[in-house]
Formats: C-alpha cells, sequence, structure tokens
C-alpha cells in the first residue's frame, strides 16, 4: 500500500516524523506528493489551521474524484466548521491523529477499503455495461459499489426516468457476493392490481381460488437468498405497503390459502422516480416502510448533470447498433448538438436518438447532421439566448420582486455560473477559466473571495474579465 504525504505544519513540528513512523509500522510505503494527475491516494498533515490546506485538498483531491485524507495534529487549531470545509472540498474524512486508537492501522484499513472498490469501479463489468467518466457519475459508481459489497442492507434508488435505476438495481445484485448466485427477481409495482397481488407477492396453493388449479410460488419465495427488485416503490398500493412491511421485518409470509409459515431471506432493493421522502411526511408513503426501505439511498443524477458522458454514452451505443464493429466517429457539429440537446428522458432519451441516428448513418466516415431525423432537429438555429428560457425569467423576476439591484443579481449570476463550471471541471481553474473565456487570474480571485466569504466580488468592478465574459 502506498499514499503520498502532504504537510502543512511548521517546520519544527515533531508530528511529521509521527506521522511516518505510524504509517511505516502498519505496511504503508509513502512517497512525496508530485501533483501527478495518476497518483493515488494522499494524506494530509496539518498542525495549525492554514488559510490554504482547503485549496490544496480541492485540487490534490479533484474536488473528491482522488482519495485524500486529512490528518490533525496535537494543539491544531482548526476548528470543525474547518473539518466541513475540508470534506467540502473532497476530503475522504479528517482525522484527529491523537484521538486514534492506531493511526497506521485506521488509514490501512480505509486505503484496503478503497483499493477494493476502486478496483471494481475499473472493472470491465462496471465500465462496459454502467458508461460515464464524469466526477458526478464516477461518486456515484463508488457508492453503488460500496453498498453492493459491503452492505446486506435495503437499498432504495431514487432518479428522473432513464437515468439508470434498474441498471444499478442489477448491478448492485451482480456485485453482492451473498446474493449474486441466486435469483434477481423483479416486481413492478406499477403492474400489481391490489386483488391479484397476494398470489403474486406470497405465491398461493392449488385451489386456493377459482383458476388456482396448480400451487405456485409468488416473488418472495423465487428471490429467497437473492435479490427483490421492487420497481416503481411509490406506486404500490397502501394495502399493499402494510403486507411488505411484515415480510421485511419478520422474513416470514402466508401463501394464500395455506397456513403454514415460509421463510425468505431476500435483499430489496427499491426504484423510484417520486420523491417518496415528501410523500411520507404527506402520510402519502408508510413512514415505517420507507425507513425500513431506506436504509441506503443512492440518487442517480439526470444526464444534464453529467454533460461529459454524453459522448460516451453516444459511443456506447452506437457499438451497440453495429454489434462486432467499431462505431463511426462523430464529427464536430453533432458532437456539440448532442451535449446542448435537452434530454428530458435522460440516458434513454439519448439511447433512442442514437439508435436512430445510426440507423440512418451510411457508408463509412463520421456521423454528419444529416444523420440526425428531421423532427430531431433544432427549430431554429441556436442563438447566443436560447438558454434563457422561462425558468431564467422566473428566477429574475424573484430576484426583482425582492428588490435587489441589477448589480447584485449580476453578482449572483456571475457567482453561480462560476460555481458550476469548476465543479463540471473537477475544480480545475485553468479549464474552468478557459471554458468560461476568462483568465486564470479572475477565477483565482474569486476562489480566494468565496474563502474569505465574499459574494463574487470579483465581477463588482465593472472592467472585471468576469462581467464582459459572462455578464
Ligand atoms: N450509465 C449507463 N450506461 C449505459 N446505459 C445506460 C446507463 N444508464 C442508463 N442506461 C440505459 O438507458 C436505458 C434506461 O435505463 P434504466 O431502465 O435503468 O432507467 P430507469 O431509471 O430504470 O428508468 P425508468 O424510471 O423510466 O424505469 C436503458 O436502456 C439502460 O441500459
Ligand atoms: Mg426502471
Amino acid at each position: 500500500m502506498q499514499i503520498w504525504l502532504y504537510s502543512f505544519c511548521s517546520p519544527h513540528s515533531t508530528f511529521v516524523s509521527e506521522v511516518n513512523s505510524a504509517l511505516m509500522l502498519a505496511g504503508i510505503t509513502v512517497r512525496a506528493h508530485t501533483g501527478d494527475e495518476s497518483s493515488g491516494p494522499g494524506l494530509v498533515i496539518v498542525d495549525s489551521a492554514d488559510p490554504d490546506m482547503v485549496e490544496f485538498v480541492r485540487a490534490s483531491s479533484q474536488n473528491g474524484v482522488r482519495r485524500v485524507l486529512v490528518a490533525l495534529g496535537q494543539g491544531n487549531d482548526c476548528a470543525s466548521e474547518d473539518g466541513w470545509q475540508l470534506l467540502d472540498a473532497g476530503a475522504s474524512d479528517v482525522l484527529t491523529w491523537h484521538e486514534l486508537p492506531n493511526p497506521g492501522k485506521v488509514i490501512a484499513a480505509r486505503l484496503e477499503r478503497w483499493q477494493k472498490i476502486d478496483a471494481l469501479v475499473e472493472s470491465p463489468l462496471v465500465r462496459q455495461n454502467l458508461i460515464g467518466q464524469s466526477r458526478t457519475w464516477r461518486l456515484i459508481l463508488r457508492r453503488l459499489v460500496e453498498v453492493a459489497c459491503f452492505t446486506d442492507t435495503p437499498v432504495l434508488l431514487y432518479g428522473e426516468t432513464g437515468t439508470g435505476k434498474e441498471l444499478a438495481a442489477r448491478l448492485i445484485h451482480t456485485l453482492d457476493p451473498r446474493r449474486k448466485e441466486r435469483e434477481l427477481v423483479t416486481l413492478d409495482c406499477t403492474t400489481i392490481v391490489p386483488e391479484l397481488s397476494g398470489s403474486e407477492l406470497f405465491g398461493h396453493e392449488r385451489g386456493a381460488f377459482t383458476g388456482a388449479v396448480a400451487a405456485r410460488d409468488g416473488a418472495f419465495a423465487l428471490a429467497d437468498g437473492g435479490t427483490l427488485f421492487l420497481d416503481e416503490i411509490g406506486e404500490l398500493p397502501a394495502a399493499l405497503q402494510v403486507q411488505l412491511l411484515r415480510v421485511l421485518q419478520e422474513h416470514t409470509y402466508k401463501r394464500v390459502g395455506s397456513n403454514v409459515w415460509q421463510r425468505s431471506d431476500f435483499r430489496p432493493i427499491c426504484a423510484t422516480n417520486r420523491d417518496l421522502r415528501e410523500e411520507e411526511q404527506q402520510g402519502k408513503f408508510r413512514r415505517d416502510l420507507y425507513y425500513r426501505l431506506a436504509t441506503w439511498s443512492v440518487t442517480l443524477p439526470p444526464l444534464r448533470q453529467r454533460v461529459k458522458d454524453i459522448i460516451p454514452l453516444a459511443r456506447h451505443f452506437l457499438r451497440e447498433a453495429h454489434p462486432g464493429e467499431e462505431p463511426p466517429p462523430i464529427d464536430s457539429r453533432v458532437r456539440s448538438y448532442l451535449e446542448t440537446r435537452s434530454y428530458p428522458g435522460n440516458v434513454r432519451d439519448l439511447r433512442n436518438l442514437i439508435l436512430q441516428i445510426a440507423a440512418r448513418h451510411v457508408g463509412e466516415g463520421p456521423i454528419t447532421m444529416g444523420d440526425i431525423p428531421a423532427d430531431e432537429r433544432p427549430a431554429a438555429p441556436p442563438t447566443a439566448m436560447a438558454w434563457c428560457d422561462r425558468s431564467i425569467e422566473q428566477a429574475l423576476r424573484r430576484a426583482l420582486a425582492s428588490g435587489l439591484s441589477l448589480r447584485t443579481i449580476r453578482h449572483t449570476v456571475d457567482d453561480a455560473v462560476i460555481r458550476l463550471v469548476v465543479e463540471e471541471e473537477a475544480g480545475s481553474l485553468q479549464q474552468a477559466a478557459d471554458r468560461l473565456q476568462v483568465s486564470l487570474r479572475t477565477l483565482q480571485k474569486w476562489r480566494a473571495d468565496r474563502r474569505d466569504g465574499a459574494m463574487a466580488p470579483v465581477s463588482l468592478q465593472p472592467d472585471a474579465q468576469v462581467v464582459g465574459a459572462i455578464g
């Protein structure tokens, strides 16, 4: 095991050597931080609060993509807000060194867990089926892998339509060492008819009702030892919510027409595009059931939050359309069309579009604009104002109604735009500056001002480059 080490300690501090020997004893090889892109996990040690440490953690962790631990030494004057700030900047954890029973072992255990998770996230099984390398998607994959391999509790998957909830449920089942050898049973709660559901869920005995000519297993029995995927759980009728609760609590149920208790040990994974938490608060979904199902919850992001994944996904679907062949390249105009189109149906929407494009494309050479079906083409050529739709106008109306000045509104918008781009560029100010066509210095000033608690003062100057570029 290896870790890079970076110290924010004073030159006379003994903390550095203390950390080095603890890591060595735990079998961890320590190397200096080089800033190299491929550098593995790191440890930042701090013995007194340093104004640069948060930015260092943000840059070295690439906003949480790379694992960076922060260890605070004895007598450090970091307030707990600093801890939250460090986590917010991408630190994987903040450790108070002298409170750990055996700091070297604590760190070794974390490195070992991360190695296992990262190896699975990078495995062909995951990379070839759940496409995407954006920061948002990679963090979700890590969470799915961790939930699958290191827990055996229920999982609730949230997400808009077409974001990959079913795909995620399959991944959890396939990676779960306790469940993968057995069945993944899917039950679509939208198709359950309350009167017949007893049989669908519990199974029935022969002769239990008219037409029950033979005994039949229900979903609970089929999923024994495996996973039960309850899709669209938000649609489950109230009467069935009670029945499900009992099976989840006791793991026992009776077949329709039988008095004998059966046992079933399955892992429930539920998916929904509704806000079950809100529905539970409004009394529309049983609270006790909600808390049993949502031991772990994972929210799959809409495609608009992972724009960087659009082209890799498009290539994946082109490959699907031409199995066994090298997919055609996509020319720059089509790429930019794909990246700026809106996708209300998320990845499914993109897939449908790409399959149509693939069917129209003929001959060698790249996919070109003519391959886009006519009803998919933008109505009018995109203009600089095309993005400024009603939702923006509504937000601006609210700002005006609150009496905000043009200057304040402008600064808020500048700040939001910069924040979004910096997030999308995984914290890289240089890349964000290139995209926004402003200087690196402008964004460095923006970040410094945010750190000091000021609100985007970078755009307060009428001649500041940010105002000129995006105002
Ligand atoms: N990351 C991904 N990589 C590859 N294919 C994906 C990815 N996410 C979704 N898909 C594909 O998009 C389609 C929709 O995915 P899925 O059915 O899992 O979505 P869903 O969230 O369950 O949607 P719904 O709420 O409508 O049921 C499927 O064809 C799936 O294979
Ligand atoms: Mg689904």
